[in-house]
């Protein structure tokens, strides 16, 4: 399962899942870049909390929407570090609001940060994992993008554009060994889902066949595995982990 001498980059890996999938990483050995765009305490803490489990980070702030930033920071960090192994697209963001009063800057900031964002990073860093022969891009999509919801047509949208982003990148990266896969995640408590309100989650739960809302951690398993040499043939795939609230592909 060792991830020795890889190095991973973790795109929102301050706070929520983002830090479960780095500290995930940093327990198979990889030297884990925590990106934030704005918290830079907390991204100091999820390294700290890597550091204290015995593993090896560094923290790097950039805004995943931003090109010409992230071109810079993946470069810099490419250099300190042989390259980039493994990126992990996990930074998102939620703009919610019913699609007839949905303002155009809510639509673009979260197609910026969702679908653009993983553009931005995956381009920065498939040449170097071309180049080396061995790559994995894994892209944090949601539920939302398979089941859509009221509210969130902009992040639905961008879920789902994930997939279709991630099958095309894996045919154009599986000649050189590098393999793009979605994990997909149900309702996990973190930031984003805290103000859901208790009758809402009690909702939420009676349509999980596994009862409970999940955690960072049951979605940072489901990385680690995808970042490891035993998922080596596969590729363009979503792995689901939802409690069983959705069981399509
Ligand atoms: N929570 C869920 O139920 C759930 C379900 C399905 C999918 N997901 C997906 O899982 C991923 C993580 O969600 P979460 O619940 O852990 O979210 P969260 O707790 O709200 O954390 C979001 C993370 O993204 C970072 N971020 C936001 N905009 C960014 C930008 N423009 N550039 C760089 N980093 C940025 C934040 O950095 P700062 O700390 O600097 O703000 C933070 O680290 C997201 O893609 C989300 O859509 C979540």
């Amino acid at each position: 399962m060792s991830l020795e001498g890889k190095t991973a980059l973790v795109t929102g890996g301050s706070r929520g899942i983002g830090r479960a999938i780095c500290l995930q990483l940093a327990a198979r050995g990889a030297t884990v870049g925590v990106n934030y765009v704005s918290n830079a305490t907390a991204a100091e803490e999820t390294l700290a909390a890597v550091t204290a489990a015995g593993g090896k980070g560094f923290v790097v702030g950039f805004d995943v929407a931003d090109s010409a930033a992230v071109q810079k920071a993946v470069k810099e960090s490419a250099a300190d570090h042989d390259g980039i192994d493994i990126l992990v697209n996990n930074a998102g963001i939620t703009r919610d609001g019913l699609m007839a009063r949905m303002k155009d800057a809510d639509w673009d900031a979260v197609l910026d940060t969702n679908l653009k964002g993983a553009f931005t990073c995956s381009k920065a860093v498939m040449r170097g994992m071309m180049k080396k022969r061995w790559g994995r891009i894994i892209n944090i999509t949601s539920v939302i993008g398979f089941l859509g919801n009221g509210g969130q047509v902009n992040y639905a949208a961008a879920k789902a554009g994930l997939v279709g982003f991630s099958k095309s990148m894996a045919r154009e990266l599986a000649t050189r060994q590098v393999t793009v896969n979605c994990v997909a995640p149900g309702y996990i408590v973190t930031d984003m889902t805290s103000d859901l309100s208790e009758d809402i989650q009690e909702m939420i739960k009676a349509q999980i066949p596994l009862g409970t809302l999940g955690t960072p951690e049951d979605v940072a398993g489901a990385v680690g595995y995808l970042a490891s040499v035993e998922s080596s043939y596969i590729t363009g795939q979503t792995l689901h982990v939802n409690g069983g609230m959705y069981m399509g592909n």
